[in-house]
């Protein structure tokens, strides 16, 4: 049974982190109480492995929806082939001042610039520890805001450490709009020394606990042809296991004329679509299938899935279209494939 068209309406009425956050408590009680069990159907499995795990399904939960790792449960519930929670900094930092949320329903669009609002690594591992999933959970990483950007290897090696020993995979997030510089991270040699001393401590771990656990890096829509070969074959020299592509674009061209068009921000959902599809597709030739693509950015239907899968993706992740669509969107892409 779909309840979320009788439940969308209500919570549009409220601004949209709380949204947010009344969606999450409902979810969380409906798990804890077995109604969302008794409204979920099930999903047959359509296993898909790559970097050395095995995926019940293709779908996954993106990140920045469970910054915290606070709903894990409620959320592996809803049939997702796999959780990323996150994006989580080494310390707990309150994120930018509100309103920093937006919703763009003309446009089936988010606008945010949360700036990485999270509790810290500490609580979200205890989080990961206190729940009850199995599946696979990946732990997306950040630098604290006031880090400054030329020690932000060092909050991402302190994630690395902290969230190996429980993580599926790791996601390096260099591609955040609403941290200043972190972008930076993506271009010349400031990738290259990033990804050369991450790759490395991840060795080192594989080492000491006896554990690989891969290492993915995400990144942005609005990257150049240049930037986006740069990337690929960096990847593919540093044997990282994975990349998603992507996260929100600053781009405003498919909302021009938007009320809302000038909130600084990252812009997602439909019209980051084809940007994000380009730069699949642009991956996707330059990689070969060396390493596999995980796409994001605004898949709203089945076929929107599709196209990514189509530009050379492996796997999926969902986020403005849940908000858009309701958890229905999972279940509807598992029977376009
Ligand atoms: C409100 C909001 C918060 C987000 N927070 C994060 C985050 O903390 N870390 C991250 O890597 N991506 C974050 N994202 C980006 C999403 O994970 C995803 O890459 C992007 O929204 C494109 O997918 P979509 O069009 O399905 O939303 C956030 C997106 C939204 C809408």
């Amino acid at each position: 049974m779909n309840l979320y068209p009788l439940l969308r309406p209500l919570l549009f009425a409220l601004d949209p982190e709380t949204a947010h956050e009344v969606t999450l408590k409902l979810l969380q009680t409906a798990h804890r109480t077995g109604l969302a069990q008794l409204t979920t159907p099930r999903l047959a499995d359509h296993p898909v492995e790559i970097m050395g795990l095995t995926f019940k399904n293709p779908v996954g939960l993106a990140a920045g929806l469970d910054k915290n790792g606070d709903y894990i449960d409620a959320l592996a519930a809803l049939g997702f082939g796999f959780i990323e929670i996150g994006t989580v900094t080494p310390r707990p930092q309150p994120g930018n001042p509100k309103p920093r949320l937006f919703r763009l329903p003309e446009h089936q669009a988010i606008i945010n610039r949360m700036g990485f609002n999270n509790l810290g690594i500490d609580h979200l591992l205890q989080q990961v520890s206190n729940s009850a999933y199995h599946g696979i959970l990946g732990i997306n990483i950040g630098k604290n805001f006031d880090t400054p950007i030329a020690d932000a290897a060092d909050d991402y090696l302190i994630g690395l450490r902290k969230a190996y020993p429980l993580a599926s995979y790791i996601t390096i997030n260099i591609s955040s709009p609403n941290t200043q510089n972190l972008r930076q991270l993506q271009q010349g040699d400031e990738i290259k020394n990033l990804i050369a001393r991450l790759k490395e401590e991840q060795l080192r771990l594989h080492q000491e606990q006896g554990r690989y656990v891969p290492l993915v890096v995400k990144i942005a829509p609005d990257l150049s042809d240049e930037e986006i070969r740069h990337i690929a074959q960096l990847l593919k020299s540093y044997a990282i296991d994975g990349v998603i592509a992507t996260n929100t674009t600053i781009v405003r061209a498919n909302i021009a004329g938007h009320a809302l068009a000038k909130e600084t921000g990252g812009l997602s959902g439909a019209p980051v679509k084809e940007q994000a599809t380009y730069v699949v597709r642009g991956l996707a030739a330059e990689l070969n299938g060396t390493v596999p693509i995980i796409a994001a950015g605004g898949i709203i239907s089945a076929e929107d899935a599709q196209e990514k899968l189509a530009a050379g993706a492996s796997l999926v992740q969902v986020y403005s279209g849940l908000i858009y669509r309701g958890p229905q969107l999972v279940a509807d892409v598992l029977a376009g494939l």
